[in-house]
């Protein structure tokens, strides 16, 4: 019997993560790491703080890391150092995780959107530059699912306009563009390492790259109540400050991540082979230039089925997809303050319809990608 005629439930289930598969990958160097840091009692900050800030950073082919509790403070703290204060606009995506606009709110300014492009799901430039008013201080765009936003073109406009460019890298982990990589050309690039990302902590935890002396030093006071010598607090700040088991664990973790993320992209090459000429499953584009890292594999599924159907049709064999994401920013109820309804950002609003992301990570075999991709083009044309 061949693997696609079997019945559903011979088949093993196919997740969007495979933490278990990840642990067993990096042995008992995990664990190792763990207790080292129980053991030495630095339990925030300290030498696996500071070990994984230069490490990163040298990743990234820039000057400094300053970790933090999660990427969405990454992201808010990034944009604090960056001089964006109370009041001002910043220009975002109104498709992503609600953190990225949530965050600018979070600290007192607004998050304006700006239209995404249809095919690539990534702020479009002229579409941010349209949305730039004379309160507008940053841009904050997003490398959704892992592909990199046009930072050339964004780096440009942030010039002329006299902008910060503070990058949303949470699902960005090690990608690059036209010869760049993420962090590169921003003022700052706010990272996540939430368990699931590319590189996940074993807890929680996030980074902020960034080039300039000025913003690390501003950013390190910041996640410590604003204090560059203790008890001496020159602004207001917070505690985020990374602690020392989820950054043990990331050290533990970095050296895998190149072969991780090339694991990635071959999945992501089977997917694109087997999707080629459907009118039904069409996968989101890679830009030429684009050194992709597939945090997701996203199709748009634009077939008479749904596709929520298609998401239920593939539950049925054991298939779980995910959808990243089903509503977009402006229309959640925590926006509303900031004015937007139905109708204005139309290609983030069909995206949110049509939109579902495969299983890619690196722990899935050959076969498992093709048993989805299969099911999944014979789900989309009504065949399942
Ligand atoms: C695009 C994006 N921005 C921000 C965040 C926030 O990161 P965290 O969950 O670590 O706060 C995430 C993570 O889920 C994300 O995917």
């Amino acid at each position: 019997m061949s693997p696609t005629t079997r019945p559903a439930a011979d088949h093993k289930p196919i997740a969007p993560v495979d933490l278990a598969a990840e642990r067993a990958a990096v042995g008992p160097a995990l664990e190792e790491a763990v207790l080292r840091v129980l053991r030495s009692g630095q339990y925030i900050l300290g030498p696996e703080v500071e070990k994984l800030e230069r490490d990163f950073a040298a990743l990234h082919g820039v000057a400094h890391g300053v970790g933090v509790a999660n990427g969405t403070d990454a992201i808010a703290i990034a944009l604090r150092s960056a001089c964006v204060r109370p009041g001002d606009h910043v220009v975002t995506s109104p498709f992503t995780f609600f953190a990225s606009a949530g965050a600018v709110a979070w600290i007192g300014a607004k998050p304006v959107l700006a239209d995404v492009e249809l095919d690539t799901a990534l702020l479009d430039p002229a579409k941010a530059e349209a949305a730039i008013d004379a309160r507008t201080t940053a841009i904050l765009p997003v490398h959704l699912y892992g592909q990199m936003a046009d930072m050339r073109a964004f780096r440009a406009l942030a010039d002329r306009r006299q902008l910060a460019l503070v990058e949303d890298g949470a699902q960005s982990h090690g990608a690059s563009r036209d010869g760049v990589s993420c962090a590169q050309l921003g003022d700052a690039c706010a990272f996540s390492f939430y368990p699931t990302k590319n590189l996940g902590a074993c807890g929680e935890g996030g980074m902020i790259l960034t080039r300039s002396d000025a913003l690390a030093a501003r950013a390190r006071r910041v996640r410590e109540h604003g204090s560059p010598v203790r008890y001496t607090h020159a602004e207001l700040g917070t505690n985020s400050r990374l602690q020392g088991i989820p950054a043990a664990t990331l050290n533990v973790k970095l050296p895998h991540l190149a072969a991780w993320n090339e694991r990635r992209r071959a999945l992501a090459a089977r997917y694109d082979a087997a999707f080629r000429g459907s009118a039904e499953v069409v996968p989101l584009a890679r830009r030429a230039g684009a050194v992709h890292v597939y945090h997701q594999y996203t199709v748009r599924i634009l077939g008479s089925v749904s596709r929520d159907a298609v998401v239920e049709a593939l539950k049925a064999e054991r298939i779980a997809l995910a959808v990243h994401y089903p509503s977009p920013v402006h229309l959640q109820e925590a926006a509303q303050p900031w004015g937007y309804g139905p109708g204005d950002f139309p290609n983030a609003e069909r995206l949110a319809r049509e939109v579902v992301c495969l299983p890619v990570h690196p722990f899935l075999s050959d076969a498992d990608v093709d048993r989805v991709a299969e099911r999944l083009l014979a789900a989309a044309a009504g065949r399942s």
